[in-house]
């Protein structure tokens, strides 16, 4: 049994509901679970498990109806600044729908996520741009970069303030597998050399490879996976 210190993120009887025009679907369960300090956990299931809606939680977008999630020793509350607070400094969010802005550069995205934080852009931006492949649209806005280098610079942007915890919605959905390997390299690099925990939803047996750990996602539940 390892101590709660040795858990970067966990979550303890998360149940969540959507309620909705004509009815009600009961997404987690009292879902637990413990991810280690440097870990890389795959989360697998079905299409509509839940998968998304876990990631949104422990990603401090959304909120429980009951259930207690910890990052790094910390207790999140419901409180919307120390919310805010745990979500800018710990977490960094690769979305199944990315979302850059469109009006910024990939570059630009990238720094505009580190200023938020208030920190100073630096060689980094450029570094990280430059391992993912994307360098060339460095200067370049969204609408004329393909989906796959969006989703590449969406990972820069989520890496870029060195996150205790990068969590990923199905990052190389949009990636053709050539691309999906590479981009699976730099996640378990960062992983093993610099010890960023990570926390990543695949529907790929094969991707999932890359993780210390799956679990399986099954009735609103996490499974280990055998
Ligand atoms: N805003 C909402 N209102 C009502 N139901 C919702 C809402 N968001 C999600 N759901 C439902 O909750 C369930 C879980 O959705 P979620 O997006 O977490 O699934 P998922 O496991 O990420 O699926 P996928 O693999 O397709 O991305 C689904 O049945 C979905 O229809
Ligand atoms: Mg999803």
């Amino acid at each position: 049994m390892g101590t709660a210190n040795d858990y970067i993120l966990t979550a303890k009887k998360l149940y969540k509901s959507y309620v909705y025009k004509g009815g009600r679907v009961e997404v987690l369960h009292g879902l637990d679970m413990a991810v280690k300090r440097g870990e890389f956990l795959a989360v697998m299931g079905p299409s509509g498990c839940g998968k998304s809606t876990l990631m949104h939680i422990l990603g401090l977008i959304s909120r429980p109806e009951s259930g207690v999630v910890t990052i790094d020793s910390h207790t999140v509350t419901n409180r919307n600044r120390e919310r805010t607070q745990l979500r800018r400094t710990m977490i960094g969010l690769i979305f199944q729908r990315f979302n850059l802005i469109s009006v910024l550069s990939a570059e630009n995205n990238v720094n505009m996520s580190l200023r938020v934080r208030g920190i100073r852009p630096d060689g980094r931006t450029g570094e990280l741009l430059e391992a993912l492949g994307v360098a060339h649209v460095a200067k370049r806005k969204p609408s004329a970069m393909s989906i796959g280098e969006q989703q590449r610079v969406a990972v820069a942007r989520a890496l870029a303030h060195r996150p205790k915890v990068l969590l990923a919605d199905e990052p190389t959905g949009s990636l053709d597998s050539v691309s999906g390997h590479a981009l699976m390299d730099i996640l378990k690099k960062t992983n093993r050399d610099d010890g960023q925990t990570i926390v990543m939803i695949t529907h790929s047996e094969e991707l999932a490879g890359y993780a210390d750990r799956i679990v399986y996602m099954q009735d609103g539940l996490l499974v280990d996976h055998n």
